[in-house]
């Protein structure tokens, strides 16, 4: 008789394994289609149920994947998205990919997780492989998911298989997608990690085992420790070079000459999304559960979090200055709302960090933003200006907060009277209007 492991092996070679996706957000979405595209059948599960009418009207809300990318995989009945978790049951392969937030007190919410482990519980067969995708501290998997998934009496890396895999998509990256960018995976067992890397590399063109699911747990928190806290440092080096009164991007530009030892990072109005400002602190959560407190990580959070504000008060220094007036009479108009160019991800946005404390100066505040149409702060709704010079004129500075594609900085230029650039996008204009960060 078979074992489970090689009834897997042979269903996914003859493409014949049935993949569930829990979580069809901006990581799950992309995977989920991925998948569906390449032959294989797949189940997308997500609770929120507005998603999923979209899906199966083939309307895609995640920009990197194209309508008819998604309407294409419905035609060929390879994708069946829907909120119902007994399709678990009929899957071979389940991955989870839900959000991994902060708590209101700064500290790891695994619920989402959790919750959608449970009721692979209540459906598990033997035979499954389940791979977790959402980044999370360390031991997640063999700590939390491991024991829940033992209850029934189901052995490990024969009955079942649990693996983790880091998500590394880079939402609006027009080079790396999910096919291209090589994938980690580190199983509970070996044959955990061979089977996970199997499935992967139906679709992915290369994929990396590591010896555990720790490792490659880790692995994920580095790599966005490592941007958090260089981001950190050189948002300590704006802050110098404001005192000091150097140019911080020609001083950027200036040590990338040099060829080897140097990496460029770039400074800006804070951090957002839902990782960088998030996953380190899932890191110095469990460590310091270990009785080691990490110092780096707390104190390139410290310096991320302050330059909101640092831009907030160079901005009210500017409007003092140069047109002498209190910020509560100044009107503001904010270029660029997302946390980051090109994508309409307002998550941790620094740019709604400012707008409220530019509200809570009297300022009168607009933005524009050609991917987000409206925000929310608190009990009121902004929404985007029509971007004419005319609404351009109107304010007595214009911050540019994101720095778009498609935003015409050339009509900005021309029309406004100040402009605080805080993401360099005037790099080589010298316009004593432009204050750069
Ligand atoms: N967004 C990124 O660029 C990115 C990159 C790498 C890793 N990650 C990680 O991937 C994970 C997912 O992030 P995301 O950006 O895709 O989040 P998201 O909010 O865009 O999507 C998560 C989806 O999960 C759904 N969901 C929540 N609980 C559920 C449950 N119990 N059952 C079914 N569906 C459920 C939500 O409705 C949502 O559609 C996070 O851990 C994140 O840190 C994100």
């Amino acid at each position: 008789m078979l074992s489970f492991r090689q009834i897997l092996v042979k269903k996914i070679n003859n493409k014949r394994a049935k993949v569930a996706v829990i979580g069809l957000g901006y990581v799950g979405l992309p995977l989920a289609v991925e998948f569906a595209d390449k032959g294989s059948f797949v189940y997308g599960i997500d609770i929120d149920k507005k998603k999923i009418a979209m899906l199966k009207q083939g309307k895609s809300y995640i920009q990197d994947i194209p309508s008819a990318t998604l309407k294409g995989v419905l035609k060929n009945k390879l994708f069946n998205p829907s909120s119902d978790y007994g399709n678990l049951t009929h899957a071979d392969i389940i991955i989870i990919s839900v959000p991994t937030p902060l708590t209101k007190t700064r500290e790891p919410d695994i619920s989402y997780v959790v919750n959608a482990a449970r009721e692979i519980k209540d459906n598990i067969r033997r035979g499954q492989l389940i791979i977790l995708e959402s980044t999370t501290y360390p031991g997640t998997t063999e700590e939390v998911l491991l024991p829940l998934f033992s209850q029934r009496g189901l052995k490990v890396g024969v009955d079942f298989f649990l693996a983790f895999s880091p998500e590394r998509i880079d939402p609006a990256n027009k080079t790396f997608n999910t096919a291209n960018i090589t994938k980690i995976v580190g199983g509970i067992t070996k044959d955990c990690a061979y089977l996970t890397r199997l499935i992967y590399s139906k679709i992915i063109s290369k994929v990396v085992m590591v010896s555990d699911s720790k490792v490659a747990e880790m692995a994920k928190l580095l790599e966005n420790t490592f941007r958090a806290v260089n981001i950190g440092l050189i948002n300590e080096f704006a802050l110098m070079c404001d005192k000091l009164k150097v140019n911080i991007w020609e001083v950027i530009e200036a040590a990338e000459t040099k060829p080897f030892g140097f990496m460029p990072f770039y400074p800006g109005p804070g951090l957002g999304g839902h990782c960088l400002p998030i996953d380190p602190l899932y890191l110095s959560w469990k460590s310091r559960l270990h009785g080691f407190e990490p110092r780096l990580i707390e104190l390139a959070s410290q310096i991320n979090s302050y330059m909101p504000t640092h831009v907030v008060n160079k901005t009210v220094e500017l409007i003092d200055t140069r047109c002498k007036l209190p910020v509560s009479q100044a009107k503001i108009l904010v270029a660029g709302v997302s946390y980051k160019k090109d994508v309409c991800d307002v998550r941790e946005s620094p740019a709604i960090e400012i707008i409220r404390m530019f509200m809570e100066k009297q300022a009168k505040v607009s933005y524009y933003d050609p991917f987000v149409s409206q925000i929310s702060l608190d009990d009121k709704t902004l929404h985007s200006i029509k971007f004419t010079k005319e609404n351009i004129r109107g304010n007595d500075c214009v911050v540019i907060v994101t720095n778009h594609s498609k935003i015409d900085y050339n009509l900005i230029l021309k029309n406004a009277d100040l402009i605080f650039d805080t993401r360099n996008v005037y790099k080589n204009i010298n316009n004593p209007k432009v204050i750069r960060l």
